[in-house]
């Protein structure tokens, strides 16, 4: 054999093998698991997740000083940085996916190739204060571009969804009813709802569906700001405990039904709040429940300016080392390190 038949023959080879892997995807090692290049995160719920869906001309989240960590100017997240779902995608490997906002039919190919956003801040799985769809809406915003051919069955069945919701809807009975005896069978009727929605991602071809569990809502600074932010509400995060057991039993039983105990998985948040705010000091977060930012008097908001765009509101020195950047979220310090104490147990067996 001639070298010019040998060099031949061994284009051919690569050639063939470089078709193979593009055919069955290349495989990445990450953690304990193999992931293929086709993996996409899609995301539905609140303004934990949300990465600028949200209308900028709402307050807060495309307002200074949100952003103001990293990028550095607000990106519509509510939060200095990064927040839940950029995490959730780097320990995918993943960029973080678009917003369903900056959707249209002139968007390169390659920038939907992460998966897509659909969160918006302040909504529930029922009608909330909010303007922003609902959970079944932002599934169903969802279905329409699978029905366009947007996304394939096989993009979703190759992909993550995760579902971040049920805050809004507490803080929404608290605003309009309020009643704290109506509120059990308020949660039972949240987690049915919820429960709802998960079946509807799975009918869609949804092969992993990652709920979060419910945040200590009595830690967060709007309940702990009557004890100058010096302790959580028990009496809050007792119902959340319930909403969270409740989830946990729901989720369970639909795994049974469909005889698949991978399916549908909790992402642990509240034990990862818990954890990380009964020992901040293992995460360099000095600052634990009061936030970082903050109005000057109770009726503003961090964010908010007078009509001489007068700030209405306080910034930490350290949003770096302050667990909570608001009244309702984490800083990105916070996230970080919520997610590292939720990889520590096991994210493997929850992401994948
Ligand atoms: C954003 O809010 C403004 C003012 O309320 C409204 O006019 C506009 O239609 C909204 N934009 C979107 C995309 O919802
Ligand atoms: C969600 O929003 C849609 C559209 O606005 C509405 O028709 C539906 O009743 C809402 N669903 C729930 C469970 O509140
Ligand atoms: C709010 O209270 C009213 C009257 O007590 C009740 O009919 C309604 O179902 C309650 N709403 C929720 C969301 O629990
Ligand atoms: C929730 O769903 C279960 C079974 O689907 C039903 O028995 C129960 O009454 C529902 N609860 C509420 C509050 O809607
Ligand atoms: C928790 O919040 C509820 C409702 O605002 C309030 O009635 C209660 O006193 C609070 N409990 C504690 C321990 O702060
Ligand atoms: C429900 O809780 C039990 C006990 O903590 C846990 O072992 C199980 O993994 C949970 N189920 C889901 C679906 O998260």
């Amino acid at each position: 054999m001639n070298s010019h038949k040998q060099l031949f023959i061994l284009s051919c080879l690569s050639l063939v093998l470089v078709l193979l892997s593009g055919q069955f995807g290349l495989q990445v090692e990450a953690g304990h698991h193999i992931h293929h290049r086709s993996k996409k995160l899609f995301v539905f719920g609140d303004s934990y997740v949300d990465t600028g869906n949200t209308n900028k001309s709402k307050p807060g989240s495309w307002k200074e000083p949100y952003g103001i960590t990293s990028p550095g100017k607000p990106t519509g997240r509510f939060s200095d940085g990064r927040v839940l779902t950029d995490f959730i995608a780097k320990y995918l490997r993943l960029r973080t996916p678009i917003t369903h906002r900056l959707w249209d039919y002139t968007v390169p190919k390659h920038s939907l190739k992460y998966g897509m956003n659909f969160a918006y801040g302040g909504t529930g799985v029922f009608d909330t204060s909010s303007s922003g769809p609902n959970m079944t809406a932002q599934i169903d915003i969802f279905n329409q571009l699978v029905q366009e051919n947007v996304y394939t069955l096989s993009d979703i069945t190759n992909s993550i969804a995760y579902v971040s919701v049920a805050g809004n809807d507490y803080n929404y009975y608290l605003a309009t009813n309020g009643s704290l005896p109506g509120f059990p069978s308020f949660i039972a009727s949240v987690v049915n709802q919820t429960t709802i929605n998960l079946i509807h991602l799975q009918s869609l071809g949804f092969k992993r569906i990652v709920v979060g569990a419910l945040q200590p809502l009595g830690c967060l600074p709007q309940a702990t700001a009557q004890t100058s932010f010096q302790s959580c509400n028990s009496t809050f995060n007792d119902l959340v405990t319930l909403h969270n057991n409740l989830l946990n039993r729901s989720v369970t039983k639909l795994n049974q039904e469909i005889n698949d105990h991978n399916t549908f998985t909790i992402l642990d948040i509240f034990d990862g709040f818990r954890t990380v705010l009964n020992n901040p000091s293992s995460h360099n977060i000095k600052e634990r429940l009061k936030p970082c930012c903050f109005g000057v008097s109770s009726e503003y908001n961090c964010g908010s300016v007078d009509e001489n765009n007068v700030k209405k509101y306080l910034v930490c020195e350290n949003p770096e080392s302050t667990f909570f950047w608001d009244e309702l979220h984490p800083t990105q310090a916070g996230w970080n390190a919520v997610y590292n104490e939720l990889e520590k147990r096991g994210l493997y067996k929850i992401l994948y």
